[in-house]
């Protein structure tokens, strides 16, 4: 039987506080069945203990069968093999976790089918689930399924935080545009959730470091008795935000598919109407099925709301940047993302290199907080996000297959022919010097799938 060692929390944040990190070994969970923490997230920042604390979790378990263990600052692993004698919990009654991420490419390849496989799973349910809701409020008035939602929505979140790669294979579909807002909904959601997740875990301390700074340098010396703002979404609230996410749109179902779908300039009647989605409609839907949460509630209404100072053509106007919290704020450029990288009856899709660039030249250095946003969207999504195609330095084409690496498939030889079969992925990361000729090609423009159609083999239209 495997034994999960228990160490007691505020000894753990004590060690993490000054350089050391741990790996739980095993997933923990909130009484929702919300994922706390992944057994294989490696924990570095006193923050993560610090959220779990204010969950009510005095302890943590470490299972040092499974991977599970605690590093000082100098990165020796620490023997907890006689912590807490007789204070264990067998880790069979709770649940496993993932397997942890192999630099080995033959194991990658078996991980990807995996997580493909069960994020196409994943995708086809919540697209069924989304489809349901939509058709609910069509045929009701108004009324739709909130557990669904819920249900829905925790299976995306917790796949997210359980795989680190689950973002990159909750693929969709990019050469259909039958079921827009279905895709869209579904999109926005996975994409949000994991830059939020980044967000909060990778720069709440340092957005906590800056505001601290301006605090201190903001305030006279008889006032620095108080703490500065601290910025770090709770468990609960992610799972909200993530709720949000996929409901951001709701309202879209009350206005005319024919605006939605027009092609060209709005009237100003129209544009009024595609304005009331978010600020009339969407709220409308969620106060008559009693949804009260503030997070919820903000994204639904601005999320196309302003993002910096000086932000021309956002709606409502009449709000401040800086109210504007920073979730609202990542809803709003997942919606960008998607709609660019999505294909409408009225134009092709970009390809998504091209957007994740334009995105950053966009709004990079406009204000220091969209600037963290931004990082985190980035570093999410990647400078070549999953499904971009591009050329290798040997001539071949090549589709992005996961981001971190980045993973490519080359598709066609060095003439631009076709190749009829699927080849193995290629971790670009991890090729030798002698190796230079694969590395992906700057100089040769990226194309859309659109533009690259007619040489895709049916294996990647199939997956796209
Ligand atoms: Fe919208
Ligand atoms: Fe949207």
């Amino acid at each position: 039987m495997e034994i999960a060692k228990i160490i007691s929390i505020d000894e753990l944040m004590e060690m993490v506080s000054v350089g050391g990190m741990l790996r739980t070994g095993i997933d923990l969970f909130n009484k929702n069945n919300v994922l706390l923490l992944s057994g294989d997230h490696v924990v570095n920042n006193v923050n993560t203990l610090l959220h779990l604390k204010t969950m009510g979790l005095t302890e943590i378990p470490i299972n040092v069968e499974n991977q599970g263990g605690i590093w000082d600052q100098y990165g020796n692993e620490r023997s907890i093999a006689h912590e807490s004698e007789g204070n264990h919990v067998p880790a069979s009654e709770l649940k496993k976790p993932a397997d942890s991420r192999s630099t080995d490419i033959k194991k990658k390849i078996i991980e990807i089918h995996e997580v493909k496989r069960e994020a196409e799973q994943k995708y086809k349910k919540a697209k069924k689930n989304i489809i349901k809701v939509i058709e609910d409020i069509k045929n009701t008035g108004g009324e739709f399924d909130y557990g669904l939602v819920e249900n829905t929505v925790m299976d995306i979140f917790n796949f997210i935080t359980r795989k680190e790669n689950a973002f990159s294979y909750l693929t969709k579909e990019l050469f259909s545009y039958d079921d827009y807002l279905y895709n869209h909904c579904l999109n926005v959601c996975i994409i949000g959730t994991a830059v939020i997740r980044r967000f909060n875990e990778h720069f709440s301390s340092e957005i906590n470091k800056y505001l601290s700074n301006r605090y201190y340098e903001n305030t006279h010396e008889h006032e620095k008795t108080s703490s500065a703002s601290f910025l770090y979404y709770l468990p609960e609230e992610l799972y909200d935000i993530s709720i949000g996410f996929f409901l951001h749109d709701i309202g879209k179902i009350m206005v005319p598919e024919e605006t939605l779908n027009k092609e060209g300039a709005l009237s100003k009647e129209e544009f009024k109407l595609v304005k009331n989605h978010s600020l009339e409609y969407g709220i409308r839907l969620l106060n008559k099925n009693k949804v009260k949460s503030p997070f919820i509630n903000n994204i639904i209404k601005y999320h196309h709301g302003i993002l910096f100072k000086g932000e021309k053509n956002c709606y409502p106007s009449d709000r401040y940047y800086l109210e504007n919290p920073a979730y609202v704020k990542i809803c709003k450029l997942a919606d960008i993302y998607d709609a660019m990288t999505s294909k409408r009856c009225y134009k092709e899709a970009f390809n998504p290199v091209v957007v994740v660039t334009d995105l950053f030249h966009e709004y990079a250095h406009k204000d220091p907080m969209l600037q963290f946003i931004l990082h985190s969207f980035v570093n999410t999504v990647g400078i070549y996000p999953p499904g971009s195609l591009v050329f290798l330095r040997d001539g071949r084409m090549a589709y992005i297959v996961e981001s971190q690496g980045p993973l490519v498939i080359p598709f066609t030889d060095t003439h631009g022919t076709t190749l009829s079969r699927q080849q193995d992925p290629i971790a670009l990361d991890e090729l030798g010097e002698d190796e230079e000729d694969l590395k992906i090609d700057r100089r040769k423009p990226v194309l859309s799938q659109a533009e690259v159609y007619s040489l895709l083999p049916s294996f990647l239209k199939e997956s796209m």
